[in-house]
C-alpha cells in the first residue's frame, strides 16, 4: 500500500462520522394504531410518510396500520381513499405495486373515541394472530382529544404507564400532535395526563420541523465540522435571524387557527426549536436526554420582558384581502371560513430577543413567521461581526459587508456564506458567496414524517419535545400574549396579502 492507500484505509476503518452517518435496517416490527386516521393529516403526511419507509425498505414487513375513524366504511374503502391520497403525496411518485404490500397491512376500525368500547374492541384486534406486539397509538386528532384518548387507552389496558420494567413487552408508545396545550398552564395539564396512561419515555410529542433534513443538518454543521463553532458566539455574532414565511392564507383552518393564532401556531414550537438549535451549546452525545437538556437551558435563558419590553420588542399583524405572489386571491383575515366576529387573532409575528446566557448575552435574535406574504422561505441567517479594521479603499459611505451564514430550511435547501473578495484587476471589494444546494448533492430526500415515524417505532425520542421542554416552550408566547391583552396594546397591525413582513418597531428594513 502507498501512503494515500494507507490513509484511505485508515479513514475507512475509523469510520469518521460514523456515528451520525449509521442507517440500521428496518426497526422492529409494530403495530400502528392512527386515531383520526380519516383525516387530512393521516392522507397528506402519515400515510405517505409510512408508504416512502416501506418503499425504502425501512418499514418491517410484519409491522401493521390501524386506522380509528369515526365515518362508517369498510377496509376496503379506506385503502382505497388512502390510495388517492397517497398517490398525490407521496414525494417520491406512487408504485402500485409498492401500494398494493402496504395495503394489505392497513386495517379500519371505525368507532366513537368517546366510547370505551372502541378501546375494548381495538384490545382484541390488537392480540389477534399476527399483530406485532409492540403498539404505537398515533394521536392524529384535536387536542381536545389527546388527553381523553390516552386516558381511554389506559382504561382498556393499552397505556405504558403502568409497567414497572423498560423491557416489559408489549411497548406501548403514544405520538402527540400540536399544538401541545394553549399555554404553560395548559400543557402541564395536558402532561398530568398524559403521564397517567403512559411513561414520559413513551410519549413522541411531534414538532415536524425536528424531522427535517435541512433542520437536523444545523446539528451536523455545527458539531460535525470544526469551523464554525469556534465562531458561534457573542464575540464574532452581530446578530441571528430565524424566519418562516409563508405566501398562502390560512385556507380552510379557520376553526383551528382563529384560536391559535401566529405565535402559538409557529413561534411557540417551530421557531423556538430552530431557535434551540442554533443557540444550544454541544451535548456530550447524541444520547435523546443529552440533546433535549441542551434545548431545555436555551428556554431556561429566555428573559422574562415586562409588558411593556414585550411590546417594544414585537410587531403582529393580519391580512387583509390581496393577492399571493403567484396572483391567487386571499381574502381578507376576517372573511375565511369559520373566523369568530371581532376576533384580534394574528397572522403574522416578529420579536427580538436576547438569551441569558453566556454565549450569546447582548446579541439580538429576530424571529419571524407570518402567513399571506411576498415569499415562501424558511431559513436562519447568522450574521458576522464586521472585520475590526477597515484595510480596503471603499466608496465614500460605503463599509465593508458582513458575512453572512444562510441556513435555508426550504425551498432550494442548502446553505451559502457571503464573503468579500478582490474584483480581479481592481482594487474594489466585491460580496461573493459559498453555496451548497441539498437537492444538488443528494435525490434522495426524506420527508420529515418519515424520518419521525421511523424513529418513534424504533423508540427513538431525540428529535421529540420532552414534557419540560414542551413547557418551557411556552415562556416566549405567553409572555407575548400577556403583553398583547394589556391595556397599552394595539390591534394587529393590517397588511394587505402578498405583502413584505412586518418591521420591528424602529427596524430598518434593507
Ligand atoms: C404547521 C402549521 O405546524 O406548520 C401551519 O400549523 C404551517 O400553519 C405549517 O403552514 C408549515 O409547515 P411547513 O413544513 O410547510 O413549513
Amino acid at each position: 500500500l502507498d501512503l494515500q492507500e494507507a490513509l484511505m484505509v485508515r479513514e475507512e476503518e475509523a469510520c469518521v462520522g460514523c456515528e451520525l452517518e449509521a442507517e440500521p435496517g428496518p426497526a422492529s416490527p409494530a403495530a400502528i394504531v392512527i386515531f383520526g386516521a380519516t383525516g387530512d393529516l393521516a392522507a397528506r403526511k402519515i400515510i405517505p410518510a409510512l408508504y416512502n419507509l416501506d418503499r425504502s425498505g425501512r418499514f418491517h414487513a410484519a409491522s401493521r396500520v390501524i386506522g380509528v375513524g369515526r365515518r362508517p366504511m369498510t377496509t376496503e374503502f379506506f385503502r382505497g381513499s388512502l390510495a388517492e391520497s397517497t398517490r398525490g403525496f407521496s414525494h417520491s411518485g406512487f408504485d402500485p405495486a409498492v401500494w398494493a404490500k402496504l395495503a394489505a397491512r392497513i386495517d379500519y376500525l371505525e368507532g366513537d373515541m368517546a366510547d370505551d368500547k372502541l378501546y375494548s374492541r381495538l384490545a382484541a384486534r390488537l392480540v389477534e394472530p399476527g399483530m406485532p406486539p409492540d403498539r404505537i397509538f398515533y394521536l392524529a386528532v384535536g387536542p381536545d382529544q389527546f388527553a381523553p384518548t390516552a386516558l381511554a387507552l389506559a382504561r382498556a389496558g393499552l397505556g405504558s404507564a403502568s409497567f414497572s420494567s423498560a423491557t416489559e413487552r408489549p411497548s406501548s408508545r403514544l405520538v402527540v400532535e400540536k399544538p401541545y396545550g394553549r399555554d404553560l398552564e395548559s400543557a402541564r395539564a395536558l402532561t398530568r395526563f398524559l403521564h397517567e396512561a403512559f411513561a414520559e419515555k413513551d410519549i413522541f410529542r411531534i414538532d415536524h420541523y425536528l424531522g427535517k433534513e435541512t433542520v437536523q443538518n444545523l446539528l451536523y454543521l455545527r458539531f460535525a465540522n470544526s469551523i464554525f463553532e469556534p465562531l458561534w458566539n457573542r464575540n464574532y455574532i452581530e446578530g441571528v435571524e430565524i424566519e418562516v414565511l409563508e405566501t398562502g392564507g390560512i385556507g380552510s383552518r379557520g376553526g383551528y387557527y382563529d384560536g391559535a393564532g401566529a405565535a402559538r401556531d409557529m413561534l411557540q414550537n417551530h421557531l423556538v426549536q430552530l431557535l434551540c438549535l442554533t443557540a444550544m451549546e454541544p451535548p456530550s452525545s447524541l444520547d435523546p436526554e443529552a440533546l433535549r437538556d441542551e434545548k431545555v437551558k436555551v428556554l431556561r435563558a429566555l428573559p422574562r420582558y415586562a409588558n411593556e419590553d414585550y411590546l417594544a420588542r414585537s410587531v403582529r399583524g393580519r391580512y387583509s384581502a390581496g393577492r399571493s405572489p403567484a396572483g391567487i386571491a386571499i381574502p381578507d383575515y376576517v372573511a375565511e371560513e369559520r373566523i369568530r366576529p371581532g376576533s384580534a387573532t394574528e397572522t403574522y409575528v416578529a420579536v427580538r430577543l436576547e438569551l441569558d446566557n453566556w454565549r450569546f448575552a447582548g446579541v439580538p435574535f429576530v424571529l419571524r413567521t407570518g402567513k399571506a406574504l411576498d415569499r415562501q422561505v424558511s431559513e436562519i441567517r447568522i450574521h458576522f461581526r464586521q472585520p475590526p479594521q477597515s484595510l480596503f479603499s471603499l466608496p465614500a459611505g460605503e463599509t465593508l459587508s458582513r458575512n453572512v451564514l444562510v441556513l435555508r430550511i426550504q425551498p432550494d435547501e442548502g446553505l451559502w456564506l457571503s464573503f468579500n473578495a478582490k474584483v480581479p484587476g481592481q482594487t474594489r471589494v466585491n460580496r461573493s458567496e459559498l453555496r451548497f444546494s441539498y437537492r444538488e448533492a443528494d435525490d434522495y430526500f426524506p420527508e420529515a414524517y418519515e424520518r419521525l415515524l421511523d424513529d418513534a417505532i424504533a423508540g427513538d425520542s431525540t428529535l421529540f419535545i420532552r414534557a419540560d421542554e414542551a413547557e418551557a416552550a411556552w415562556s416566549l408566547v405567553d409572555g407575548l400574549e400577556a403583553a398583547w391583552r394589556s391595556p397599552g396594546a394595539a390591534k394587529p397591525i393590517d397588511y394587505p396579502a402578498g405583502s413584505a413582513p412586518l418591521p420591528l418597531p424602529g427596524e430598518v428594513v434593507r
